[in-house]
């Protein structure tokens, strides 16, 4: 079976899928009308993307294609109807980067209660203001409100557990192992943006959680209170929570994902929202730890060795009907 890896992916994955008897044809960095291309010369039966955006085009002008593997748990980077519709599978890796996620998430919060980047920059820059930075309210006691009590989440609950904060989430579905482990409560979207210190967002991207925090979500939330997304940008109303901050009705925000990402061949970043004061961004790299891309590596060979060995469909993404033999 041949198998074009379109993004990095750690060399235990390669190594992994020549060992399971894979042809694989390596070009990270392919895109657009250069991957299209490569996929019609391949005729490659599987793809491996990591932030590559796979396009109707493709999965239609690439007969032999059969499987797109997405080394990463979001699949919002795939037209997941035209796939569908071609008959393409398309298979993710849910929860092998939940930990790091959440440390991300974790770390974060704690940047933004002690102002830890600001202060940085203050001494790079010869500036010393102890007193000034003396005014964290600290974390014990506070509420997070976690939106999305998945695996991310439950990783994020589970270490905030530690700092004895108060514990809030809404989901469509309750998360009983969660309620049960840490004491975490369920509550509804409003209760939890009107008392909750830090908000993070924990869940899908996609025309369904486009600007699920927006205007009126922000405006219901304490003016001491922070935003967290370490999911997918557009989540987050970008202008509206500038707008916010600026007003004096958020305290601020940190940010792993934005609304404008460049593609991982680019690198100038335009999106304005890191420049506003009380806004810390970070380069969409909650899921980029060592340990957690080799997880995702691995998981990325179980799944395409179990769809090679015996056609097997392991976390498969289209809907159910539609992959019926
Ligand atoms: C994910 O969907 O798991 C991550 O966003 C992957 C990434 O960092 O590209």
């Amino acid at each position: 079976m041949k198998v074009l890896i379109a993004d990095a992916l750690e060399k235990a994955g390669i190594d992994g899928l020549k060992a399971c008897g894979c042809e694989v044809i390596e070009r990270p960095g392919l895109k657009d009308a250069a991957l299209l291309a490569a996929l019609k010369e391949t005729r490659c039966g599987v793809l491996v993307v990591r932030s590559t955006k796979v396009t109707g085009g493709m999965l239609r002008g690439a007969p032999a294609l059969e499987l797109v593997v997405r080394a990463g748990s979001g699949i919002d980077t795939i037209d997941m109807d035209a796939a569908t519709q071609a008959g393409v599978r398309v298979c993710n890796c849910p929860g092998m980067n939940a930990v790091a996620v959440a440390e991300l998430t974790i770390g974060l919060m704690i940047a933004l209660d002690r102002q830890i980047v600001d202060e940085t920059d203050d001494l790079r820059h010869g500036i010393w203001k102890k007193k000034e930075y003396s005014k964290a309210r600290g974390l014990k006691g506070r509420t997070l409100g976690i939106v999305g009590m998945g695996r991310i989440g439950f990783e994020v609950a589970k270490r905030a557990a530690a700092f004895e904060m108060r514990l809030i989430y809404s989901d469509v579905v309750p998360n009983e192992r969660a309620e049960r482990e840490f004491g975490v409560r369920k509550v509804s979207f409003d209760e939890l943006l009107e008392t909750s210190d830090f908000v993070t967002l924990h869940v899908p991207g996609g025309a369904d959680t486009r600007h699920m925090i927006g205007r009126m979500q922000l405006a219901r939330m304490k003016p001491t209170a922070y935003v967290i997304n370490c999911a997918r940008g557009g989540i987050v109303d970008e202008e509206a929570l500038a707008d916010a901050i600026e007003s004096g009705k958020l305290a601020g925000a940190a940010m792993d994902v934005y609304e404008i990402e460049p593609a991982a061949s680019e690198r100038e970043f335009k999106d304005p929202i890191p420049k506003v004061p009380h806004v810390y961004g970070t380069h969409h790299v909650g899921a980029s730890t060592e340990q957690a891309q080799s997880a995702v590596a691995e998981e990325v060979v179980r799944i395409v060795r179990a769809y090679k060995d015996s056609g097997e469909l392991l976390h498969c993404a289209n809907p159910p009907e539609a992959v019926v033999a």
